[in-house]
């Protein structure tokens, strides 16, 4: 008998139903905490599939990066066709053509560019690694030590990313010293803020807490770059006053600071505009994005003016896998889809339709202190209307009610009291009303 026969693990028949592949789960490690048992078989447009041949509409999008729907026939044919053909052609060895068509083509997205200018493409695999890429960026332009991050960002789990990142004491509780350097300014938040909920005070107010930091902490000068989602993802999908990011634009003209933009949850089409700084009128000097620039295969990266992207030599950084091909391939089937399919109009057209209606249904609830947004990325803040106390319990007791109907939803906020709505940008009309349906009848039944 084979000495190692007891270590081969039989796998179950492929027509095994969930609970017989669950029972194999106990080597995942905790960390990755589980908002479902569900053990998917496929996903088409808005819908998943279990292997017990359950359905659910996916409005979760994977944390907003299958934009394009479950499996875009488009993509899955790019994927598959580059995968044939070649799958690592590694960035400091080879150059391969889908990698030197997005670098042709994704500039021409940069939201920064001023006439006359060019902008250039920095490729990596995840939203943190892009982040990281970003911040080293600044300091080795500008030969700046600090950057400014805004409290309830979110921008990964890496050393550098985590420091930055203020949305949940989880993301980095017990793992200081983290890097230096890196200071808070209030992000504006409208409903909650302290000098009242008009949006001017609301600007008012982070802009003097950025002042406040060069009064007391640091001195501009020595700022390389405010790092700033441009719509609170993780931290509980909060817009900002459309005055914003053009008073930070010209604080930042007035110090020589750079602004780069986390587009990594806000960026292709999601907000019902390419990026979600096209709303505004302020130009950053970095976008980084990942999650939807290729419909699920690992892939992220930054858009810089090109003298800006100079700063970092041959070397300065990079790593094996950033611009994988198939990624690549799939990166160009993602925007021909968002192109072709119009999906940013379509964004705005269905999220204006998922807003009012959940506006409607959630009238008369007591417990939900509003509904907020821009193009299909929403959130409903569940909490006391009067006092503002967060009512994470009734968060969780909707995305219950509403899995039990089959409709998938998140969280997010600081205190876990939002529901975010994040559906793909193909979806119907149909869909989001029944998502609505959904939403009103588990809020009657969780009694909010
Ligand atoms: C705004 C923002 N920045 C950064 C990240 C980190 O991306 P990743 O999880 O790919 O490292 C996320 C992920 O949720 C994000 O939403």
């Amino acid at each position: 008998m084979d000495q190692h026969a007891s270590h081969v693990l039989t796998p179950p028949r492929p027509e095994a139903d969930a609970a017989t592949w669950l029972a194999r789960r106990d080597g995942v490690p905790a960390v990755w905490g589980r908002y479902t048992d569900l053990v998917v078989e496929r996903g088409q447009g808005s819908w998943i599939e279990t292997i017990d041949g359950d359905r659910y509409l996916d409005y979760t999008s994977g944390i907003g990066v299958t934009n394009t729907g479950h499996a875009h026939p488009r993509v899955s044919a790019a994927i598959a066709e580059q995968a044939g053909r070649i799958i690592h052609a590694q960035q400091n060895i080879l150059y391969h053509k889908p990698g030197l068509e997005l670098h042709e083509r994704l500039p021409l997205r940069f939201p920064g560019l001023r006439p006359g200018e060019q902008a250039g493409l920095f490729l990596s695999n995840s939203g943190a690694e892009a982040i990281e890429a970003a911040i080293k960026l600044a300091k080795h332009a500008t030969r700046r030590p600090a950057v400014i991050a805004f409290r309830g960002g979110f921008h990964g789990r890496t050393h550098a990313a985590m420091a930055l990142t203020s949305s949940g004491v989880k993301y980095r509780g017990h793992f200081e010293p983290l890097l230096g350097g890196v200071h808070f300014a209030p992000y504006p938040y409208p409903l909650r803020n302290p000098t009242g909920r008009d949006d001017a005070a609301a600007v008012g107010f982070a802009i003097a807490g950025v002042e406040e930091l060069f009064a007391t902490v640091i001195y501009p000068d020595d700022v390389a770059a405010f790092v700033v989602e441009p719509i609170l993802g993780e931290g509980g999908y909060v817009v900002p006053p459309d005055g914003f990011l053009p008073a930070l634009r010209e604080l930042a003209d007035r110090h020589g600071i750079l602004i780069i933009a986390d587009e990594i949850q806000t960026g292709f089409a999601r907000t019902g505009r390419f990026w979600a700084t096209d709303w505004y009128e302020a130009r950053p000097d970095v976008v980084v994005m990942a999650k939807g620039i290729a419909s699920g295969l690992p892939l992220s990266g930054l858009l810089a003016r090109r003298e800006l992207l100079a700063a970092l030599g041959p070397g300065a950084h990079g790593g094996t896998y950033g611009g994988n091909a198939v990624a690549c391939a799939a990166a160009l089937a993602t925007l021909d889809v968002i192109e072709d399919e119009d999906l940013a109009g379509n964004a705005a057209r269905q999220g204006e339709r998922l807003r009012a209606g959940l506006l409607a249904a959630t009238d008369g609830h007591a417990a939900v202190a509003e509904v907020r947004g821009r193009g299909l990325m929403v959130g409903i803040e569940l909490a006391d209307r009067g006092t503002l106390l967060p009512r994470a319990d009734l968060a969780r007791g909707l995305l219950a009610a509403a899995f039990e109907r089959r409709l998938l939803l998140l969280t997010c906020g600081t205190y876990g009291n939002v529901v975010r709505v994040i559906a793909p940008l193909v979806t119907t009309g149909d869909e989001v009303d029944r998502a609505v349906e959904v939403i009103g009848e588990s809020l009657a039944a969780i009694g909010a």
